[in-house]
């Protein structure tokens, strides 16, 4: 009985700490044409605030380490995957980010999968594989984080962004 009432105030607590802490809806309209966000080196990065998203920037720029991004931090290195950041008790294992999977086409874009267990097709890896060694870098890989390589080369990338499908034609 008294074990029971115990479990039943840690949970009520856990789900206080769930709803207490801000944080960020993610839809199929978070995504859109990776041109239009601003951009560090091979990165898209966006932040619907303003301040947020030049702190994001800053971080990413200069590569500081230990470092939490803002929740609502969103990464795009191509235009089918992503990374958003939402409070850290949402995803412990990565900090608080989730990753995306996502169909694009000029419809717009299909989530295809989200969470922390997200499977790169190609590579048949989860996203966190990779990503955990980047993790002093809040779980970011950039070059020289400590990341195994992805196929793509920097041509390969900027490629792959001018070809995102949800861009309009100009
Ligand atoms: C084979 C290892 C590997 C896998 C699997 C992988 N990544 Fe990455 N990821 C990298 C590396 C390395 C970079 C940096 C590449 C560069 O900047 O040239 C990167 C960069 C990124 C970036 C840009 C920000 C950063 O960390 O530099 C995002 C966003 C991203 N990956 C999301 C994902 C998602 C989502 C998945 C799963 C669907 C995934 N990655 C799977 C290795 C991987």
């Amino acid at each position: 009985m008294f074990k029971r009432s115990l479990l039943v105030v840690a949970f009520a607590f856990s789900m206080v700490s769930v709803v207490s802490a801000a944080d960020v809806s993610v839809s199929e309209q978070t995504f859109g044409c990776v041109l239009d966000w601003p951009q560090v080196r091979n990165t898209r990065i966006n932040h619907a605030d303003p301040q947020q998203l030049a702190e994001a920037m800053r971080i990413f720029k200069d590569s500081v380490p230990n470092t939490d991004y803002p929740v609502g931090t969103i990464l795009q290195l191509v235009p089918f995957e992503a990374m958003v950041k939402h409070p850290r008790e949402k995803f412990p294992k990565t900090n608080g980010w989730e990753f995306f999977a996502l169909d694009i086409s000029a419809a717009g874009t299909k989530i295809r999968d989200r969470g922390d267990s997200v499977v790169n097709l190609a590579q048949g890896k989860t996203c966190l594989s990779c990503h955990q060694p980047a993790a002093t870098f809040d779980f970011v890989c950039e070059k020289g984080h400590g990341c195994a390589p992805i196929p793509f080369n920097d041509q390969a990338i900027k490629a792959l962004q001018q070809a995102d499908a949800r861009c309009a034609k100009k």
